[in-house]
């Protein structure tokens, strides 16, 4: 939170809009999402590209945040996206994103998905094992359609936060394993296929990322690998696709790269290991989801019971929690909250900050520093724009929050909040003895 996110009265503001009137207009729990923001991550992105001379690829991975308004701001940018399932693409479609610009990824796609894909005329297929290419082989000779593909590979390298580790033999179910050979044979049927273009590999090490050693190797293995493929098998990889990953600072603790540090080294150790490999420049394209929508978006949530534990601990809960954000409980993720009505109050408590949902696991915050807080006031907590709203459910049988996009002092609703009804829409009451007769 800086002074530019407070308006004259120290409300915390978005994109330029008070966070308590966005909570009169649209109510809580409420996702909020400054639209310049995930548009200056996608800048930021190009300008090093751009910088650097290089041709390239942003895909934006939208499992990240996957809503029409934001395939609509990836079109506006010029951007491609990743998609992972048939609702991700039905979705772009709905958004009128340019379907050429769209890769589809996998482990298990269905032959439904994989047809939807071919009718859409979707860009680029990443296949990730053999029976899918199987299938698309299949697929794409029977209709006579010419379709580009990246394979998946697992480079046997798998970054985790802080640290990465090295393995020779990645146990991972995405991808074609370089070890055993199965990516070298990948390659080959590729080749054999009359209908399928092959443009590029593929790869993706992890996501929340912070340091650049795993990318650095990545880069390394696959060029060492396309200069013994284009002497083997005559196989000249336009594309190396390096994946998302790129983590951000959800607390002060967190001390990544910047997004556009990671991209600039990755460009400077393509052009390194090409030259020094004899391999031809490559595209290189990126699959940033978290880093281009996680700190442009905040929950705010309304303050409602209290529980303090003398000597122990004091429960503040929100009218939110596991339901719109299952990381805390899924991956034990940090984040940081503010009081919506004025961050900079001095801290007068420690608390933490329950959820509604009836499972001890659901607490978004453990003891966090706060101002004197009373029942009714709006908490924001920030940095849940990636991974919040894509992973909501209606657990407890609660409503999922709606979206808004924020921008130049305006606001828009973008996703509509659920009703009671649309909880029940698909429930279809017990059959009657008379119906069953
Ligand atoms: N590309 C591929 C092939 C991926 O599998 C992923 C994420 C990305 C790109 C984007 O990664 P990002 O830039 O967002 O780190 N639900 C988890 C994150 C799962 C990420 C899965 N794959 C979370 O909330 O932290």
């Amino acid at each position: 939170i800086t002074n530019a996110d407070l308006n004259v009265a120290h409300h915390l503001t978005v994109g330029g809009v008070d966070t308590l009137d966005l909570v009169q207009k649209y109510q809580t729990p409420l996702y909020v999402y400054d639209t310049g923001a995930i548009r200056q991550e996608i800048r930021a992105f190009k300008q090093v590209f751009e910088a650097n001379d290089v041709a390239y690829q942003i895909s934006y991975a939208s499992k990240a945040f996957a809503a029409v308004a934001m395939y609509q701001v990836a079109a506006q940018a010029g951007i491609h996206c990743d998609v992972v399932s048939g609702g991700e693409m039905y979705t772009a479609k709905q958004a009128g994103f340019p379907m050429a610009n769209l890769s589809f990824h996998g482990n298990n796609k269905s032959l439904a998905e994989l047809t939807e894909a071919l009718d859409y005329g979707v860009g680029c297929i990443i296949v990730d094992n053999f029976y899918e290419l199987a299938q698309l082989t299949q697929l794409t000779t029977q209709r006579e359609q010419l379709t580009k593909i990246m394979l998946r590979v697992a480079p046997g390298i798998s970054a985790h936060t802080h640290e990465y580790i090295s393995t020779g033999q990645e146990d991972s179910k995405f991808g074609f394993d370089l070890n055993s050979g199965q990516a070298d044979e990948a390659v080959k049927q590729a080749q054999a296929a009359p209908y399928l273009e092959l443009i590029g590999i593929h790869c993706h090490i992890g996501s929340q990322i912070f340091e650049l050693n795993g990318f650095k190797m990545i880069v390394d293995k696959l060029v060492t690998l396309f200069a013994r493929w284009q002497t083997e098998l005559d196989f000249y990889p336009r594309i190396i696709n390096v994946g998302g990953g790129f983590g951000v600072k959800y607390t002060s603790e967190d001390q990544p790269l910047l997004p556009t540090e990671f991209v600039d080294a990755i460009i400077k150790e393509t052009i390194a290991q090409t030259k020094a490999k004899h391999v031809p420049m490559l595209e290189i394209w990126i699959e940033p989801g978290r880093s281009l929508v996680a700190t442009a978006g905040m929950t705010l949530y309304t303050l409602g019971a209290s529980k303090e534990i003398p000597g122990i601990r004091k429960y503040l809960a929100v009218d939110g929690g596991m339901g719109d954000n299952i990381r805390p409980a899924l991956y034990e993720a940090k984040y940081e909250a503010v009081l919506a009505k004025d961050p900079t109050l001095p801290s007068e408590q420690v608390a933490s900050i329950a959820g509604k949902y009836c499972e001890s696991g659901d607490m978004l915050i453990w003891d966090q520093k706060l101002p004197a807080t009373k029942p009714g006031d709006v908490l924001a907590v920030l940095d849940t724009g990636a991974y919040g709203y894509s992973m909501a459910s209606n657990y407890n049988r609660n409503p999922r929050p709606a979206v808004v996009f924020c921008e130049n002092g305006h606001s828009q609703l973008v996703v509509q909040r659920e009703t009671y009804a649309d909880l029940t829409r698909l429930d279809i009451p017990l059959a009657t003895p008379e119906d069953v007769k």
